[in-house]
């Protein structure tokens, strides 16, 4: 304004005023206009939406009018309306003519394409504006004559606050039709609806033959489609039944941007704005499982890794085309088998009894001679039975689904070991405690006798191992006080650093015998006579330094302290350890020193030291966004699973935590520090050597910390805190004090619960978000951290979950189900830290 005399701004503003086309770069057309080809009409707001011709192919002759996302084209396949998809028009020749007696007609020449065949009442009060939400609206002085919202002509996009379902005042149905392909939007395969039955569902057919059910409104979502009430973005969604309509639909009320779109091939996605770009939610089919009725009849669908599992429901038998009942069922039949939670049966020829609880259901199905299974259904349709063959079943994951009870032959043999007997309500409930109290308390004792036994063996057969180890350095000394002292090793503070660093390039052959062995000058000359300048960090086992040889490679050198009791022990180990064990992800051991009481080991230096010096920093977590996080964690991943499983030793690293993971100039992680690893013999689990669990407190898992047992299930613990370290840029350890006493397992597990597991990520990863793929690693970390060793998965499945997309392990059990405090895991670390030292 300062800058500029104020007449001479109106001047301008005027002219832009004349300048610009009449109806162009506004929301609304009025009664006597047409716009033609080249012309539009852009919603006011956001400016979301834009109302124009196109075409998919860039010919004139396949033109369309239509609306799209304004900041993208059409071509992106970001059409959510169209006029005329069934029949294209010659662009050049189209126009689009809003009538003087309130009709939108749409001409090529002068034949009629398409039109709303409305009528205005009075004269030139009719217009027709395009919002915000994407909806076109055409009213008139007092109502509403037409919208596009309510004729979606079976657009294949869906956007919040359109209707899904059927009109039954006048027996018009709103629903999704795929395009044929992705330059032809006419009516495709595929169509997405509910139906009028007596228990509306929704379905997606393939022309006439069902694709995929999703099943009965429960309340909150439908039945069949888990990923609805796990979504982590707050889509809120509306179902309304009622006697003039039936009809679901995402609120508009709702500040995130979304749709959803039927694809040509069947595929239904849920995509979300992020900041920016958007994002896919969900998109099912999710596996073969949730094709219709995959297993056939009366059989059940269950995920497997390796592909889909068809079993018959209890009580029948395999036939050739299916699965029945060895004896048909009669009147007398009264036992029921529960199969829990499961998406239940088609719901077309079932019946619904209301709202009642599951005995008074139970009676109405033993009233009725012919119902085969019932189920109890939140919602308004409660009780549900079945006659009939029994389609469409699948088994979820995740918990919170239905029991479905199917009705037993009387006489058939029941098979304990497959069936629960229907109990009632209360005689179930009070023996639950003891039920599950029992085998908990012996499994625990079991555990941790096990632990001690196992213990016991393995602490014979570690000494052994590693009195055999060659002598990695020429000229090395033999480890004499190995068997004394294995029992005495310290924990590591989680504030040392060790930083072993150094250039990469340097192309050594790490295996025995060709290690380098550096005399006691050249390290000294390398690292200023081990300068404070030259630290790096320090350990429970000495301090660590970096240097610069003659040649000008750079490397760090870790000193172990002499006065360390412990010391050869972890030098041995280490050395002998990392000598044979060579991956992108791991560190490189370049080569050693021992002279007289002085042992070094020579590193490859690192530039960007450790992980711990970026993530809980707050301006150095900024550097690292969510691909670099992802690519970080990968990184981990495959050289734990290199330790694991892929690597000749087979080796379990005892001590995984964020100053452990070194990072090179590209910000590779290299996992270091094997003081205390251990190699694992065959596949059995593996128990301490010591009497003590050792470790870092916050990263161990819980059967080690209590019981000192650990295995490569203790390491997959610690990575799933790493991971979730990494993803929040918190500590473990201390993140209870602020947070009620939950630490960042329970607290994640607690958000995850709740749908608001993305309240963890750190500030610096919320700005990129792919949400699906943050949620995956969120759940796969839950995965690594659960109570029980036999549930957390194996690093070569924590490697699939992280890099294909369709390996998605079930999140079953609650975890971190101690009923410990964390004050009581803290008082206990701090005890094992002052003896072990
Ligand atoms: C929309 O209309 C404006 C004004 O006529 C024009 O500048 C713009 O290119 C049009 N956009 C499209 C995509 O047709
Ligand atoms: C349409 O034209 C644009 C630019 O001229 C080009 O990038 C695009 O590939 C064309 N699309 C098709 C389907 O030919
Ligand atoms: C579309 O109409 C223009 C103008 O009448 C004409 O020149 C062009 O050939 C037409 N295109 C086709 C494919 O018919
Ligand atoms: C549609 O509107 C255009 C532009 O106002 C006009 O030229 C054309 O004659 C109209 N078409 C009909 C059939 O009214
Ligand atoms: C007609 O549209 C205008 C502008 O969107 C709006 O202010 C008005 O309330 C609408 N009238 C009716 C009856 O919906
Ligand atoms: C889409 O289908 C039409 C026929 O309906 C066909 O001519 C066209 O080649 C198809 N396009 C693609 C990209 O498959
Ligand atoms: C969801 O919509 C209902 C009804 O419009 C509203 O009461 C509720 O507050 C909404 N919830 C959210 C999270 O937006
Ligand atoms: C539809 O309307 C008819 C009568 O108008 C009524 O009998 C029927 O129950 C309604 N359907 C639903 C699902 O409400
Ligand atoms: C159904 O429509 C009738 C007539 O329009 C109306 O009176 C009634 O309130 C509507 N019922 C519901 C539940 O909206
Ligand atoms: C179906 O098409 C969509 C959109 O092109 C694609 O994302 C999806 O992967 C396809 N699904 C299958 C099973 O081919
Ligand atoms: C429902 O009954 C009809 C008629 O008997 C039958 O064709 C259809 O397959 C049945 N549907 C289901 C899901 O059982
Ligand atoms: C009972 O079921 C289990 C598992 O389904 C099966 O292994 C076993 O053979 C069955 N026993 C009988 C007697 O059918």
């Amino acid at each position: 304004m300062k800058l500029f005399p104020s007449h001479l701004l109106k001047i301008v503003a005027v002219a832009l005023f004349f300048l610009a086309p009449s109806s162009s770069s506004e929301d609304t057309m009025y009664q006597n206009s047409a716009l033609v080809n080249n012309q539009n009409l852009t919603s006011t707001g956001d400016h979301l939406f834009r109302l124009g011709f196109f075409s998919l192919d860039n010919s004139s002759a396949n033109g369309y009018l239509g609306i799209w996302y304004c900041n993208l084209t059409p071509q992106e396949g970001t059409v959510v309306w169209i006029a005329n998809r069934n029949k294209p028009v010659n662009k050049s020749m189209a126009s689009f003519n809003f009538t003087s007696d309130g009709n939108l007609i749409l001409f090529e020449e002068d034949q009629t394409v398409w039109s709303t065949g409305t009528r205005s009442t009075g004269l030139n009060y009719a217009r027709l504006q395009l919002l915000d939400s994407g909806n076109l609206v055409l009213n008139d002085s007092n109502s509403i004559l037409w919208q596009s919202f309510e004729q979606p002509n079976d657009s294949d996009t869906y956007l919040p606050g359109m209707k899904l379902g059927f009109n039954n005042r006048t027996n018009t149905s709103w629903q999704q039709v795929s395009w044929k392909n992705s330059t032809d939007p006419s009516p495709g395969d595929y169509i997405r609806m509910i139906r009028a039955l007596r228990i509306p569902d929704l379905v997606i057919f393939n022309r006439s033959a069902k694709y995929r059910r999703s099943g009965l409104w429960n309340g909150h979502e439908f039945v069949g489609h888990p990923s609805m009430a796990n979504s982590q973005v707050a889509i809120n969604f509306t179902f309304v039944s009622n006697e003039n309509e039936t009809y679901y639909m995402a609120n508009s009320s709702n500040l995130v941007l979304s749709r959803s779109v039927l694809c040509d091939n069947g595929t239904f996605q849920r995509w979300f704005l992020g900041t920016g770009e958007w994002q896919l939610l969900w998109s099912i089919p999710e596996d073969v499982c949730d094709l219709y009725n995959y297993c056939g009849r009366n059989k059940m669908c269950t995920k497997k890794y390796n592909g889909p599992d068809c079993q018959c429901l209890p009580g029948l038998k395999i036939v050739e085309n299916g699965c029945q009942r060895e004896k048909p069922l009669n009147c007398s039949s009264n036992q029921f088998s529960k199969v829990p939670n499961v998406k239940v049966p088609d719901t077309e020829n079932a019946t619904s009894r209301g709202k009642m609880n599951l005995d008074d259901c139970k009676n109405l199905c033993l009233n009725d001679c012919s119902c085969v299974a019932y189920a109890v259904i939140s919602g308004s349709y409660g009780c549900i039975t079945w006659t009939g063959d029994l389609l469409d079943i699948r088994t979820f994951d995740d918990e919170g689904r239905n029991d479905l009870y199917i009705r037993l032959d009387h006489q058939s043999t029941i098979n304990q070991t497959s069936v629960f007997f229907f109990l009632p309500e209360s005689s179930t409930k009070k023996h639950a405690w003891v039920a599950i109290a029992i085998p908990l308390l012996l499994g625990f004792f079991l555990l941790c006798g096990v632990g001690v036994l196992v213990r016991w063996k393995r602490n014979r057969a570690s000494t052994r191992l590693l009195l055999q180890l060659p002598n990695v350095c020429e000229g090395g000394s033999t480890p004499d006080d190995v068997s004394e002292s294995r029992s005495s090793v310290s924990i590591d503070s989680e504030d040392s650093r060790d930083l072993h660093n150094t250039d990469k390039g340097v192309g050594l052959l790490n295996t025995l015998g060709l290690l380098p062995s550096y005399d006691l000058c050249t390290i000294k000359n390398a690292t200023n006579n081990f300068s404070d300048g030259n630290k790096l960090g320090e350990g429970g086992f000495g301090v660590v330094y970096k240097g610069q040889l003659e040649d000008g490679q750079r490397i760090a050198v870790k000193k172990l302290s002499r006065n360390s009791s412990q010391g050869p022990n972890e030098f041995q180990n280490e050395l002998s350890l990392i000598a044979k064990l060579q991956h992108r992800n791991l560190v490189r051991l370049l080569g050693c020193c021992i002279e007289g009481a002085e042992r070094l080991i020579v590193l490859e230096y690192m530039e960007n030291k450790s992980l711990d010096a970026f993530i809980y920093d707050k301006t150095k977590s900024s550097l690292l966004d969510w691909q670099k996080r992802l690519d970080i964690i990968i990184g981990i991943a495959r050289g734990l699973l290199y330790l694991h499983q892929d690597s000749i030793l087979r080796v379990i690293h005892r001590d995984l935590k964020p100053s452990n993971i070194l990072l090179d100039r590209d910000m590779t992680p290299k996992i270091s520090d094997f003081g205390i690893a251990r190699i694992a013999e065959g596949e059995r689990d593996l128990a301490d050597g010591t009497t003590r669990p050792i470790g870092t407190f916050g990263y161990m898992a819980p059967e080690y910390l209590s019981c000192g047992y650990f295995s490569f299930k203790s390491d997959v613990f610690s990575f799933g805190v790493i991971v979730l370290e990494i993803l929040s840029g918190k500590r473990n350890r201390t993140f209870g004090q602020a947070n009620s006493g939950l630490n960042l397992l329970q607290h994640t597990y607690r958000l995850w619960k709740e749908g608001r597991s993305l309240d963890i990520l750190d500030d610096a990863v919320s700005c990129s978000y792919p949400t699906i793929k943050i949620l995956r690693c969120i759940r796969m970390a839950l995965l690594c951290v659960q109570d029980n060793y036999e549930n957390r998965p194996t690093m070569t499945e924590v490697v699939m979950m992280l890099t294909s997309e369709d390996h998605l392990i079930p999140l079953k059990q609650p975890i971190i189900t101690s009923t410990r405090s964390d004050g009581d895991y803290t008082t206990k670390e701090m005890s094992i830290t002052i003896t072990g030292r």
